[in-house]
């Protein structure tokens, strides 16, 4: 498929879903959706493997794309959605991610976005990793600002019986601090993209929940309260 096919048969995916969107697509300027969009780019420098914070206009191809028997999909299933949790005391988060063969991660200093994704020819599966980041949630309203998190950590460790096993806490402080959180996975590619999918209709490959932080004293009361609220 050329590229210009390949760009009409996404506008035409895209209006399916939402006719807003493919709005918006054709607004592009020819140059703008065409895959030489970095070569001479006015705005952006070429990606080159580092973390630009500035941004930056990446001519990395998405790469192998697995069928739909293998697409990603995760769950948090350490800590519950919803539970309560005491302040400064590490716990684990543990993830259940399918359709990964997990433990591929390049130099994200220096290799970041710099190679096309890649399917595994034995599983069909795509190799790469995954990450546990947790935000403190402020507003109900709002979405928080992805720059702030209390807690980043990559999953670049193989899963062990098909689940990632994190710690949370560092070297200085244990576990977080009383407030609402959101804990969300976030799998990537070998080079750190975000895992392309074969088709637009489908599950998350990630998964997010929330939990309460409170310090112990309060946490107590709130159990003694549920256990005397199942009791009575
Ligand atoms: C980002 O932009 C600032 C301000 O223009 C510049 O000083 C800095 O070198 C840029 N960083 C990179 C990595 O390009
Ligand atoms: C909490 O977790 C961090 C990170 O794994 C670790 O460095 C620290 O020693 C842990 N603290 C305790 C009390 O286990």
């Amino acid at each position: 498929m050329n590229s210009r096919l390949a760009v009409l048969f996404l506008v035409v995916l895209a209006s399916t879903i939402t006719l807003v969107s493919s709005q918006s697509v054709v607004d592009f300027t020819p140059a703008e959706r065409d895959n030489n969009i970095c070569k001479n780019n006015p705005d952006f420098g070429p990606t080159n493997g580092l973390q630009n914070k500035n941004g930056s206009c990446s001519d990395t191809v998405q790469g192998e794309i697995p069928d739909v028997d293998h697409m990603v999909s995760s769950l948090i299933v350490e800590p519950s959605n919803g539970e309560t949790l005491e302040a400064n005391k590490n716990f684990t988060v543990k993830i259940s991610t399918i359709n990964l063969v997990t433990g591929f991660f390049d130099d994200p200093a220096t290799q970041y976005y710099t190679f096309p994704q890649v399917v595994d020819d034995k599983t069909g599966n795509i190799f790469g990793h995954s990450h546990v980041t947790i935000q403190l949630l402020k507003s109900f309203d709002v979405a928080p600002d992805p720059k702030l998190f209390a807690f980043f950590k990559g999953l670049n460790a193989p899963e062990v019986d098909g689940l990632f096993s994190q710690e949370i806490g560092s070297a200085t402080n244990n576990g977080l601090p009383p407030g609402l959180y959101r804990i969300c996975t976030m799998v990537a590619s070998f080079a750190h993209q975000p895992t392309i999918m074969p088709v637009a209709q489908r599950g998350a490959q990630d998964d997010c929940i929330r939990i309460k932080v409170v310090d112990s004293k309060k946490k107590r009361n709130t159990l003694n309260k549920k256990r005397n609220a199942k009791f009575l």
